[in-house]
């Protein structure tokens, strides 16, 4: 049995983080919910028993035995208490960005690379929600063809913005201005997600592309993303355009998603059977269709990958990375 705190308890990945512990029967001995000091004192409830939050702070850490720290409370969150709790002896599994592109810090997908967790320093990253349902589909492909290039164009939901953003929406469909987002996200797309860098990508496309290169173990492959949000509440969906260094039959790809662990092939045209991010919603796997041959390249490949973005893209991707922590 394991000591666990949720850091960022009551929010969107928070609760899920619960849920998610609790449908999958997590040895959890004592729980410990921490949040900022505005919401101190609330009350929330796990298998029946009610649970104070408590203050993320120094003291509140210090005074704890704790196995592991799921944190889900933003970047300056985990850079000024992560350490704290795994000084104690927690192994932190981080879902902001703070520690992802941290070299002594591991980034796993565990159906992807599990191996990755023997040589954490405390902290293991979770990557960012886009890049982890992308991975087990590319990792299949990449072991049996080798990926030569990739380019993602992602349809975000709300929920990856958070409380705000899912207000947004529904504040929006009301006519009210959105707060979270630069424009209104109600009847709209914002090729916009997260902040932008000098070379004009948005920090969400540069997520993906060198998460994707760190989790594959390759430095050098070629990626080009364009990340945009668009009005659905929840799971996020990525046409994925791709080429390989082999040649391929469209069948054998998909026999071989069909065997890729973590991934369901969900691909009949002829039956209209496509996966939506309203048919996934609550799925534990990332779902695969329209896979079809890019005829306008060699060895060219396209593929609609579509994943509960709060599950597999943040909180069930941490809880996995705990359950091979105490499986190892
Ligand atoms: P709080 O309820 O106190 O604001 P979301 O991304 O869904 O909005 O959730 C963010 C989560 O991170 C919430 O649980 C929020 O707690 C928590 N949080 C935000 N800022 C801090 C902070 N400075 N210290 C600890 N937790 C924080």
């Amino acid at each position: 049995m394991y000591n666990v705190a949720i850091v960022g308890a009551t929010g969107n990945v928070g609760r899920k983080f619960l849920e998610i512990l609790d449908e999958r029967n997590f040895p959890i001995k004592n729980l410990y919910l921490y949040a900022s000091k505005r919401s101190a004192g609330k009350k929330m409830t796990f298998k029946g028993n009610e649970y104070t939050v408590i203050e993320t702070c120094k003291e509140n850490i210090e005074d704890k035995e704790l196995d592991f720290a799921l944190f889900s409370a933003g970047g300056d969150t985990s850079l000024e208490f992560a350490p704290i709790f795994s000084k104690i002896g927690a192994v932190v599994i981080d879902n902001s960005s703070a520690w992802r592109m941290d070299p002594k810090v591991p980034l796993v997908v565990p159906e992807v690379n599990p191996e990755d967790i023997k040589w954490h320093n405390g902290i293991i990253a979770n990557p960012n929600c886009s890049t982890i349902q992308a991975m087990p589909v590319l990792k299949a492909i990449d072991d049996a063809y080798g990926l030569k290039r990739v380019i993602y164009s992602t349809y975000q939901a709300v929920s990856g913005a958070g409380m705000q953003g899912i207000k947004d929406l529904e504040d929006g469909l009301k006519g009210v201005k959105p707060k979270k987002f630069p424009y209104p996200i109600a009847g709209n797309c914002l090729p916009h997600i997260d902040v932008f860098l000098e070379n004009g990508y948005t920090k969400e496309e540069m997520k993906m592309i060198q998460e994707t290169r760190k989790i594959l173990h390759n430095p050098d492959l070629k990626i080009t993303a364009t990340t945009v949000r668009v009005p659905v509440l929840n799971s996020h969906s990525e046409s994925i355009n791709l080429e390989l260094n082999k040649e391929f039959e469209v069948s054998d790809i998909v026999s071989l998603l069909n065997t890729a662990k973590g991934v369901v092939v969900y691909d009949n045209i002829e039956e209209l059977k496509y996966p939506t991010p309203l048919s996934v919603t609550g799925k534990d796997e990332v779902y695969v269709g329209r896979i079809r041959r890019d005829f306008s390249i060699d060895n060219g490949l396209n593929l609609w990958v579509v994943a509960d973005n709060i599950r597999k893209g943040a909180a069930l991707n941490a809880v996995q990375i705990a359950e091979l922590m105490i499986n190892k």
